[in-house]
Formats: structure tokens, sequence, C-alpha cells
């Protein structure tokens, strides 16, 4: 067992906030990890703050002086994963004008973070598991077999053995890279730190932006505490986020009282959404999982949306008893009335010209297309942000962005 001051020394040494048991015993078993060669296999819902374990794994590993490459399987088209994790030969496909080295070779001696690993199509599965076997691979466009040395620690938010169960990922990978299973809890499993987590958060907010510190009720922090949290830290720390920019005022020797209503306007109500699936064969003409997933978390979104219109209406109305709130500079110059001025002004909801209100149910696909649209948007096109923000992989919005044929 580690000692609570070592304990605390690594989890600040990376930036780890809590002190729940659950959170200590990943931290722990991370720590325990690097004095092996095992391959480790992080797993927990997305925004969980599955990323500091791989780096803690390398961190105290003999391989500390070696390089660390973190690779987003999910965020790479399928088809030029291969080269990127393997390499590619000189003329090996069209555009390959120069031989590459993968980071596999690059990162020989060091460490490979695969995180998504879940999105991995099944013949670079294979080719994985190989050079986790056997450290032998073939670069893209060769027949030669080269060997590596690299310590592999892979990370996904999917449940790897239903995915297995499934066909989609092979058991025998699962079991080689789950030596060493690493969990990190959900924050609805750690209730204790939300508080803690929040508060820091708001701390460096204020502290960012030179504005007030905001007090919390019992209310407001027990709304904290009885949230669900989906999308776990990162979404706790968008709300922190969100709070800090509209109630803060600009003079940070001041504090400002947040009440439960107050906090109620930035925590999403949950109620209210079920989505009407088919049930049986994913494979049978329907929805497949991840796009029932990625629809659930896009109404979800949706419903976010709605809620944070109403609060502009809302706000509209009792505009004139208010006193002005001080932002920190928004993005332009239109008047910002939304809880959310890091994303939002009105004008991003694109209602007016390029919309008619319409009557009839959009379609799942509309529905889709108008959040993904807006996510882009939002994130100034880039991808890897947007997916982050609809809770999907990479893969999956480069799927969406084709199949609807979004133009950015
Ligand atoms: N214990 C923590 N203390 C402070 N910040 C944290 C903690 N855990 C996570 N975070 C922050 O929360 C955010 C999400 O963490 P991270 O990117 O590691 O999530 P993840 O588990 O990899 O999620 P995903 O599966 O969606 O990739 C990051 O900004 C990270 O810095
Ligand atoms: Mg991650």
């Amino acid at each position: 067992m580690l000692s609570q001051e070592e304990l605390q020394r690594i989890k600040s040494g990376f930036d780890i906030i809590g002190n729940d048991a659950t959170l200590n015993y990943a931290v722990e078993l991370a720590y325990r990890a690097a004095f092996t060669d095992l391959t480790v296999l992080v797993t927990g819902e997305s925004g969980v703050g599955k990323e500091s374990i791989p780096k803690i794994v390398h961190q105290y590993s003999a391989r500390k002086h070696a390089k660390y490459f973190a690779v987003n399987c999910g965020g790479i088209p399928e088809g030029t994963i291969d080269s990127e994790l393997f390499g590619h030969e000189k003329g090996a496909f069209t555009g390959a004008s120069e031989k590459r080295k993968g980071y596999f070779e690059e990162a020989d001696g060091g460490t490979l973070f695969l995180d998504e690993v879940a999105e991995l199509p099944l013949p670079s599965q294979a080719k994985l598991l190989r050079v986790l076997q056997s450290g032998e691979f073939i670069r893209v466009g060769s027949s030669q077999v080269l060997k590596c040395d690299v310590r592999v620690i892979a990370a996904t938010n999917v449940h790897l053995e239903e995915a297995v169960s499934r066909g989609k990922f092979r058991a025998d990978l699962y079991y080689r890279l789950n030596a060493i299973p690493i969990y990190v809890p959900a924050l609805r499993e750690r209730p204790g730190d939300i508080e803690l987590l929040f508060r820091k958060f708001l701390a460096d907010f204020s502290e960012k932006y030179r504005t007030s510190r905001l007090r919390l009720s019992a209310e407001a922090k027990k709304l904290l505490t009885d949230y669900r949290w989906p999308g776990n830290i990162r979404q706790l720390k968008n709300v922190a986020e969100q709070l800090s920019a509209f109630e803060s005022v600009s003079d940070p020797r001041q504090s400002v009282d947040i009440s439960g209503e107050i906090m109620a306007r930035y925590i999403p109500k949950e109620q209210g959404i079920t989505l009407p699936v088919k049930s049986g064969n994913d494979d049978a003409g329907g929805l497949s999982s991840a796009d029932k997933e990625m629809i659930f978390r896009i109404l979800y979104q949706l419903k976010a949306d709605v809620d944070r219109l109403k609060a502009i209406v809302l706000q509209g109305e009792g505009a004139e008893n208010q006193a002005p709130k001080v932002l920190p500079a928004p993005h332009n110059d239109s008047p910002i009335i939304t809880p959310h001025a890091e994303h939002y002004t009105v004008d991003d909801y694109d209602m007016g010209e390029e919309h008619t209100i319409v009557d009839r149910p959009l379609s799942i696909q509309e529905v889709s297309e108008e959040l993904i649209k807006a996510a882009l948007k939002r994130n100034g096109g880039k991808r890897s942000a947007a997916a982050a923000e609809l809770g999907i992989s990479e893969r999956t919005l480069y799927r969406k962005i084709k199949e609807y044929n979004i133009k950015m």
C-alpha cells in the first residue's frame, strides 16, 4: 500500500483531484503497474480522467526517459490506421511519396498509449496482437518483419467484453490488453469528490479570468451531488466554466452567492427523454448500438439546448430587474444572454433566415445532422472537439459527416 502522502504526491503531480477510495485505488494500480512491463487496459466512462493513468504508468516506469506517444485510434480514418501505427514504405499507396515510420517504431524503448482502442478495425487488431505478443510488425507495403520494444497502454469507454461478444473486438487481443485492468470510476460513483472538483474548477476559472469568487449555497451543492453527470468530470468542468462566466462579477475581491435556483439553470434536467429504438439484433438493418448511443446523446444535448433557450427567454423577460453580469471576454460583440457564453450567442442557434419552424416532427437524421452542424460550428470546425462535445468518437463523427454529406 502507498502511504497517503505518496498517493497525494502522485495525484498532485498529474493534477488529479479527488480523495475517493476508488479513485485512489486506480492511481495506486497505475503506480504499481509502472514497475512491470505488462499491458494496461484503462476503462471507464467518457470524461472520467482516463488519460492521466498512462502518464502515471510511463512516468514511474523504467521507460520514463524514453518516448511516450498517445494515439487516438478513434481519430484516425480507418484507411490510414495501419500506416500510422506501423509505418509505410515509399509507394505503398497513393500519396505515400516517402517512407514513414509508425508509432511503434517511433516509440521504441518507450510507451505507446492507444486511446479509444475499441475503434481499431479488426485487421489492425490482428497486427496489434502480433506486436504485443512478439514485438514484430511490418510496415504497410513491405514484407520485412521489424522488431520493437514498446509498452502498450490502451484505454476505452466501450464495454469491450460486449464488443467481443458482438464480434467487433478480438477476444485474444482483449485478454492480452487486459493484463492489468484499471477502472477509473464515474463521477457519480464518487459523489464525495464532486464538490471538491467543482470548487477547484471555479477557483481556476476565477483566477484565470480575474473574477469574483462564487460561494455555493447548501441547495446548490446538493444539486451538484444529486446530478448523474453522464459526461463526468469533463461535463462538471464545463458547468463550472459556464457558471463562472455568467454569474461572476469582474472584481476578484468580491464573492457572489450561488443559490440552488441559479445552479439549477446550469445543470441539465434529466427526466423526460426515452428513446424509442427497436430492440433485437443490431445488424438486422436497424440502428447499431453506436448509432443508438449517439442519438441518445444528441437528444440529450438537444434537450439541454432547449432548456438553455428557455432560460434565455425567461432571462430576457426578467432582464430589467437584474444586475448586469460581467463576463470574461465573449467571442463577438453581440450581447450575450445565454448561460453558455463560451460557445453560444443567440445567432449561433441559426434561428431566422436559414431555418423555418416546421410542424412535423424532425427525423432522427435531421436532428443528428443539426446537432452535428451546431457542434462543429461551435467548435470552429474542429472535429475532435465537436466529437467530444457530442460524446461520440471522432470516427463516428467522421462517418456521420460523410453519410449526411455535411459541408463545412
Ligand atoms: N481527477 C481529476 N481531477 C481534475 N481534473 C480531472 C480529473 N479527471 C479528469 N479531469 C479533467 O477532466 C477532463 C476529462 O478527462 P479525460 O480527457 O482524461 O477523460 P477520458 O476518461 O479520457 O474521457 P474520454 O473517454 O471521453 O476520452 C480533462 O479536462 C481532465 O483534465
Ligand atoms: Mg480520453
